[in-house]
């Protein structure tokens, strides 16, 4: 395919991750990334283009002669950048603003797979005028769940048996944004399958196991993801084909029949049932972070093709081949996060190589990291992942855990048990 230059949009563990895979292929000559973070500076270039304003996005792809423009983040996808790159012929993957909405209206994704037929959790639209109380009782069985329909960077969703919490998280909610949704508990295990898709195809991507809550043991409140691995054996082969029949199949034939049809990665959000029934919990227009950085090293297939494949309506013509092993990543985040991730310590014990990928390696994924003169500072609440890849899962945990006690930040913390349902 030659040398292309690329631009990542992000700047977090994901975009870190997208870009060391970009940086492998033989196709790609220069990566930029919008903002980057002290990780990406290492090998790509970064910049800090107003990504919210897709005109000047595009006028530097122009300048820039950019191949491809890889979104990491879903805002700026629900803001239209896509929309606004196709209209220029600039190859884009990630969706276009309609289709973005499948993550940036919760009650949108829940109308479209209604009327597509995948399986989700029942619900209730609650607004002013709305009986809170009964509609609470309705759902008394098992804890509440409530989900504010805005994008809220991981802090929409509550889930509680606190009658009083959960009555104060929906007036809240009704109050700043007119409306909110009450969702039938499900039961059961989470995992995330990610499907690139574009109007020719998908190709299913090995699933993965995030572990959201902060503390060990699945306690504490959500986060945005504390440590995943991949493959996560809960899909088993037959839960893979129940995902493909009743929710990729069915999100394929709605998704490639729009007018500009869904370039990019679907992300299923799954609860998976005892008896081994996925429902979606939710839809994501991107790559999860911190599952990201722990699928793509599994992609055996150059991950710029895969992309621009993607991007181009051409999935179809390509064959994805994946490694036999596992890989797992824990995140060490800030003290206080995620309510109040302290920032500006100074980070010991990074070594700041391009780490090389592969089986039996371990390596950084930099995430909230930024330089300043020699030092490295922590500047964000999920401030960098260790992540290995090995033939089994165990050794993948054992390395990766060998990496992070070699690494210090004060007052950090990271959960121990990653990988544990698994294990
Ligand atoms: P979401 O942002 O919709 O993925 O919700 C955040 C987290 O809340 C999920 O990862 C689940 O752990 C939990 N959750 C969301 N919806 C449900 C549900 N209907 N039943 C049980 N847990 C849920
Ligand atoms: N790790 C969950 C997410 O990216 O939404």
């Amino acid at each position: 395919m030659g040398g292309h230059r690329v631009l990542v949009i992000g700047g977090g563990g994901r975009e870190h991750a997208l870009c060391l895979g970009l940086n492998e292929s033989p196709n790609v000559s220069l990566i930029f990334c919008s903002p980057g973070n002290a990780g990406t500076a290492l090998f790509a270039t970064n910049i800090d283009l107003p990504t919210s304003d897709g005109s000047s996005v595009v006028e530097f792809c122009q300048q820039e002669s950019i191949s491809l423009v890889v979104v990491g983040p879903e805002a700026p996808l629900c803001d239209g950048l896509a929309d606004e790159l196709i209209a220029q012929q600039i190859p884009c993957f990630g969706p276009v603003g309609t289709l973005a909405n499948l993550e940036g209206s919760k009650l949108h994704a829940k109308q479209v797979m209604k009327q597509v037929g995948v399986p989700t959790a029942d619900f209730k639209i609650l607004d002013k005028d709305s009986n809170i109380d009964l509609a609470l009782n309705e759902y008394s069985a098992n804890p509440w769940v409530i989900k504010r329909d805005v994008l809220a960077g991981g802090k929409g969703v509550v889930v509680t048996e606190n009658f009083d919490e959960a009555r104060q998280f929906i007036q809240q909610s009704i109050t700043s944004d007119g409306q909110v949704l009450l969702e039938e508990f499900l039961p059961g295990e989470e995992a995330s399958m990610l499907v690139v898709m574009d109007g020719s195809g998908y190709v299913c991507l090995p699933a993965s196991q995030d572990h959201k809550r902060v503390f060990d043991g699945d306690k504490g409140p959500n986060t945005g993801g504390m440590g995943a691995y991949c493959p996560a054996p809960v899909v088993t082969k037959t839960v893979h084909q129940k995902v493909v029949s009743r929710i990729v199949e069915p999100m394929f034939s709605f998704l490639s029949n729009c007018d500009i049809p869904y370039r990019g990665v679907l992300y299923v959000g799954l609860m998976i049932t005892e008896d081994g029934d996925p429902n979606v919990v939710e839809f994501n227009v991107r790559f999860g972070d911190p599952e990201c950085q722990i699928t793509l090293p599994l992609i055996k297939t150059d991950l710029f093709e895969l992309l621009m494949h993607a991007a181009t309506d051409s999935l179809d013509n390509l064959e994805v081949k994946f490694h036999d092993a596992f890989a797992l990543t824990v995140v060490l985040a800030s003290e206080g996060y995620p309510a109040n991730p302290i920032k500006g310590r100074l980070i010991e014990g990074l070594g700041h190589e391009v780490p090389k990928i592969g089986i039996g390696n371990k390596w950084v994924n930099y995430a909230g990291v930024k330089q300043s003169g020699k030092d490295y500072l922590a500047s964000g609440g999920r401030v960098l992942s260790c992540s290995a890849m090995a033939y089994t899962l165990s050794d993948a945990a054992e390395l990766a855990y060998e990496l992070i006690s070699t690494i210090s930040l004060e007052g950090a913390h990271f959960r121990t048990d990653i990988g544990g349902k698994a294990l």
